[in-house]
Parts: C-alpha cells; sequence; structure tokens
C-alpha cells in the first residue's frame, strides 16, 4: 500500500463527512498537510498533520470501512508521524471521541486539556469543532 501527499478533493471530504469528522476548517486552516491511499482511483484512507511549529496536531483520520482493522490506520498515523518529524515536530496531540485506544497503542497518552499547547489551543478543531468530551492525546516524537 502507497501512502503519498494528497490534496483535498471531494473524495477526500465524503470520506472523513462520512465518518462525521468536522471538514469546515479544511480550507482555512494554515500548515495543514493530508497524506492518503487510493484504491479503485479513490481515496480509501487518509490522514492530516495540521503543523505549528514544534507541535503539531494529527487529524482527520479515516479508513473507508471495507478496509478498517486491516492494518492501514496504523500505517496511516506512523506515516504522518515519520512526516512530522521530517517538519522538526517534537510533539504530536489529538482529539478523539472514537479511536483513543487505538491511539493508545499507537503510543499516545492522555493530557488534560489545559495543558495543551497555546497553538493547538488556537486550532479550530481544539476550540470548537471537536466536542468538548473528546478524549484530548500526545505523543513525543
Ligand atoms: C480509527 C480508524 C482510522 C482505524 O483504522 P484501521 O485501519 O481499522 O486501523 P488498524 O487496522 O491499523 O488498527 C490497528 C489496531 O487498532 C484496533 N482498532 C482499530 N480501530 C479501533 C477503534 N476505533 N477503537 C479501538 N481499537 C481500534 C484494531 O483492532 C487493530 O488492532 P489489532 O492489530 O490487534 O487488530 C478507522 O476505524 C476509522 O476510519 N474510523 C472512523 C473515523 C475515526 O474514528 N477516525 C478517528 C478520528 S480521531
Amino acid at each position: 500500500m502507497e501512502i503519498v501527499p494528497i490534496s483535498p478533493d471531494r473524495e477526500m471530504l465524503k470520506l472523513l463527512q462520512g465518518c462525521d469528522l468536522p471538514v469546515s476548517d479544511i480550507d482555512s486552516s494554515d500548515s495543514l498537510y493530508f497524506y492518503g491511499c487510493h484504491g479503485d482511483g479513490k481515496v480509501t484512507g487518509v490522514v492530516g498533520l495540521e503543523v505549528h511549529g514544534k507541535v503539531a496536531l494529527i487529524r482527520s483520520l479515516a479508513v473507508c470501512s471495507n478496509l478498517r482493522r486491516f492494518g492501514v490506520g496504523g500505517l496511516l498515523v506512523q506515516f504522518a508521524e515519520n512526516m512530522a518529524r521530517k517538519k522538526g515536530v517534537e510533539s504530536l496531540f489529538l482529539l478523539t471521541t472514537t479511536a483513543s485506544e487505538f491511539f493508545e497503542r499507537l503510543g499516545y497518552e492522555y493530557y488534560q486539556r489545559e495543558n495543551a499547547p497555546e497553538s493547538i489551543k488556537a486550532t479550530a478543531q481544539f476550540s470548537g469543532l471537536c466536542p468538548a468530551t473528546s478524549s484530548f492525546m500526545g505523543k513525543s516524537l
């Protein structure tokens, strides 16, 4: 499976919306990178990386339902982590209501929201798009 940088397109947005993940800030977010894999000419998996200096938010992680539990999600996160390292990111954070156990397995730990770096607090995902009940997690690279 090849994971490559991708630009947001209709298929990618459809995949995210189908998973109830927020898309309204995708055009307006600075420093937002997407990586994905394809099958039959369509995006079958995607992960986003929102970089703010030495910290970044992992977001917009989705694998189409018929390809889940084959390791694709794990590979996408690993790819995003490697890209983050190359960009000089030292710590990754994320918000999730659905996949905290998945991220725990990948070495992410739970953090108090109030301890988030200011640049992460300022993201649209943190400040409004993700529910207040989301788990806030992080990992040092
Ligand atoms: C979360 C998601 C990306 C995982 O993708 P995936 O390709 O199924 O993940 P993997 O196959 O790499 O899973 C790795 C392990 O985590 C487990 N796992 C996968 N999703 C999980 C979940 N939501 N909760 C708990 N464990 C999960 C798998 O069982 C697997 O364990 P195993 O190797 O022992 O079988 C996928 O379920 C998805 O797209 N969900 C809908 C969107 C979503 O919730 N995104 C997260 C937003 S932050």
